[in-house]
């Protein structure tokens, strides 16, 4: 028997072992993806409050982002000729991995299998993938995985529910124009996914979280379409124990757009702050899970040639600062290019910001945001018996302060102290039963800073 083969039937051990045949989400054992370790991961995870998406695939080759195989209705049998000429020979995981810690970020998450179903692990559940379809031949998620392993970061692996390549994928509403064939077979492909999963969380170390992406693929089914049958649809009932049995510390999230799951253990926003939803996606609530939203640093998540469209260093800074007042980690998204290598523009705004959170992390890593909503002139957020007033200067201009800022927060504590931040000069403020006036110095709203901030301290 040939190593791979000896390996599939490993797998297919392990899968018998661990999977759904044994354990169901009706089973005791299986308390919906609840237990001590995923308690401690979801804290350590919303400590974090900075992560960095990767998107990266064969499609980085096209400069048209992760989407143009269903965009430019590429046929199923020519975009895989991509992998013949995959060699991204500047790929260094290293240099990414310090990059991304070097901007503050706390996490990454990496996109292992997008939807144009292209593998960037070495898998055995599919040839398609970088190690044999590719002449470069390197186990990208493999080399990640020992980087983040050896500089203490957290890896997290986005995986595509959905496929435009394969035929036995069950076809949505995407994807429709790549030619595959009729022969939808959904228990072969969800055996597939199975498979890939378990090799995902068995070969790699720990991994943080598994971030599902796909599942809006089939919304506009006319079956009966209850969250019940749309839980069994994609076999989460399946794949949620499954992911929870190999590692229970893993955390599950669904860019579904919908109220999280049973087994779901964070919540996921697309291109949108928790509770604004200018993308139009969301039409689910938010919950009490932690949170998590994801944004680009220009337009597009997988590498475009033509998108300069770069957010600013500032207009990047108020959007981490903004998820953090929302109770909310930001997942920055970068889209290496075709040799490897991260864009120079992404890079300058990476280094910016690790810059900024140098000085200013205390306000954002670890801290909560339940205590005072969003206000008109910004957040806010706290710590143990410490609050951050995050005061956008733009935001002020408008917001009518008349040189005060008002916090809606009614404590029985007594403020100590009020500061800036970054200069530690006190300021005037007034304690009233309903709120907290804080005086600012005049010329605030001119700062050119992206924040400014105050810092209030509480008798404990
Ligand atoms: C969308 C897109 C996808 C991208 C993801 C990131 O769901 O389908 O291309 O990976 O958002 O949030």
């Amino acid at each position: 028997m040939k190593r791979a083969n000896i390996r599939q039937l490993l797998t297919a051990v392990l899968l018998l072992l661990t999977g759904t045949s044994m354990v169901t989400a009706q089973d005791n054992a299986y308390t919906n993806g609840q237990n001590e370790q995923i308690i401690k991961s979801q804290q350590a995870f919303r400590e974090k409050r900075f992560g960095i998406f990767i998107h990266w695939g064969l499609y980085s080759m096209v400069g048209q982002g992760e989407w143009v195989m269903q965009n430019q209705n590429i046929s199923y049998q020519e975009y895989p000729k991509l992998a013949q000429a995959f060699y991204p020979a500047n790929f260094d995981a290293a240099e990414w991995v310090r990059s991304f810690k070097q901007a503050g970020a706390k996490y990454i998450c990496i996109t292992t299998r997008h939807h144009d179903g292209f593998s960037l692990f070495d898998t055995d559940a599919s040839d398609y993938n970088v190690v044999d379809a590719t002449p470069f031949g390197r186990d990208i998620i493999g080399e990640l995985a020992e980087e983040c392993r050896k500089e203490g970061i957290a890896l997290h692996f986005y995986y595509s529910t959905l496929d435009w390549g394969r035929a036995d994928y069950p076809r949505g509403r995407t994807g429709r124009g790549t030619g595959r064939g009729p022969q939808e077979d959904p228990e072969n492909y969800f055996n597939f996914m199975k498979s890939q999963l378990t090799e995902l969380l068995t070969k790699y170390g720990d991994v943080g979280c598994i971030w599902f992406d796909g599942h809006w693929d089939h919304d506009e089914d006319t079956v009966d379409w209850t969250r019940d049958s749309v839980y069994r649809y994609w076999h989460y009932d399946e794949i949620y124990p499954l992911i929870h049995n190999l590692q229970s510390g893993c955390l599950i999230g669904n860019n579904h757009h919908l109220d999280p799951f049973e087994g779901e253990n964070i919540q996921i926003f697309e291109r949108d702050v928790p509770g604004q939803n200018t993308a139009g996606w969301h039409e689910g609530g938010i919950s009490d899970l932690p949170l998590e939203t994801c944004q680009t640093m220009n337009r597009s998540w997988g590498y475009r040639i033509t998108d300069n469209n770069y957010k600013s260093f500032h207009a990047l800074i108020k959007y981490l600062v903004s998820t953090a007042g929302r109770d909310a980690n930001l997942l920055l998204n970068v889209g290496p290019q075709p040799d490897g290598s991260l864009p120079e523009a992404a890079l300058e705004r990476l280094s910016q910001m690790g810059e900024w959170l140098q000085t200013n992390g205390e306000t954002i890593y670890g801290t909560r945001a339940t205590l005072v909503k969003p206000q008109p002139w910004g957040v806010v957020t706290h710590k143990e018996n410490k609050m951050w007033l995050h005061i956008f200067p733009d935001e002020l201009a408008s917001a009518q302060t008349e040189g005060k800022i008002y916090i809606p927060y009614t404590t029985d504590r007594k403020i100590k102290s009020a500061k800036v931040f970054s200069s530690s000069a006190p300021l005037k403020f007034k304690q009233y039963k309903e709120g907290i006036f804080v005086f600012l110095p005049k010329g605030v709203e001119t700062q050119n800073i992206p924040d400014y901030i105050v810092e209030l301290t509480f008798n404990k």
